[in-house]
């Protein structure tokens, strides 16, 4: 498979739906604290996750704007858009965010269980995050997997 057809394949699937349920959580999150308010350790929760959407959310920028269509341009050997970011460290520096955001909503996901009451605006978040939990799962296994090692072959081929 080409990695362009690998890379839009996770676009359409992976990435549309964080940018489905990212928001619909940050949502969720804000519904929950209006039904408990003076909560801290939820209100320490929903300001976790509102770091881990905008990490998820740069990353997402980053290989859409810069990695996978320098990738894209790199297999069709057409030219590639110049750019600030060094691409080899920052496919590095990916695989970790990959690591770090599965762990911090796996924390989350803890929090609200031992430190929010059961009700159907709980349930309804864990829900969406457990979602996204699995849902990444598979699109990091793409991307650590198939994506990284065919961009450093592409970028080594240069
Ligand atoms: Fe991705
Ligand atoms: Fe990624």
């Amino acid at each position: 498979m080409s990695f362009q057809t690998i890379v839009e394949e996770i676009m359409s699937t992976h990435h549309s739906l964080l940018k489905r349920e990212l928001p619909r959580i940050s949502a969720q999150f804000e519904t929950l604290c209006i039904e408990h308010p003076g909560n801290e350790i939820l209100n320490e929760a929903k300001q976790i996750f509102t770091k881990v959407r905008n990490k998820v959310e740069v990353h997402l920028k980053d290989e859409e704007t810069v990695l996978f269509p320098n990738g894209i341009a790199m297999e069709r050997g057409s030219a590639t858009t110049p750019t600030e970011i060094n691409q080899v460290e920052r496919l590095t520096e990916m695989e970790k965010e990959h690591d770090s955001c599965g762990n911090a909503l796996t924390g989350i996901q803890n929090t609200l269980r031992t430190a929010v009451p059961v009700s159907d605006a709980r349930d309804k978040l864990l829900e969406n995050i457990q979602l996204i939990q699995d849902d990444f799962v598979v699109h990091v296994e793409k991307e650590n997997s198939r994506v990284h090692p065919m961009f450093l072959e592409l970028i080594g081929r240069k």
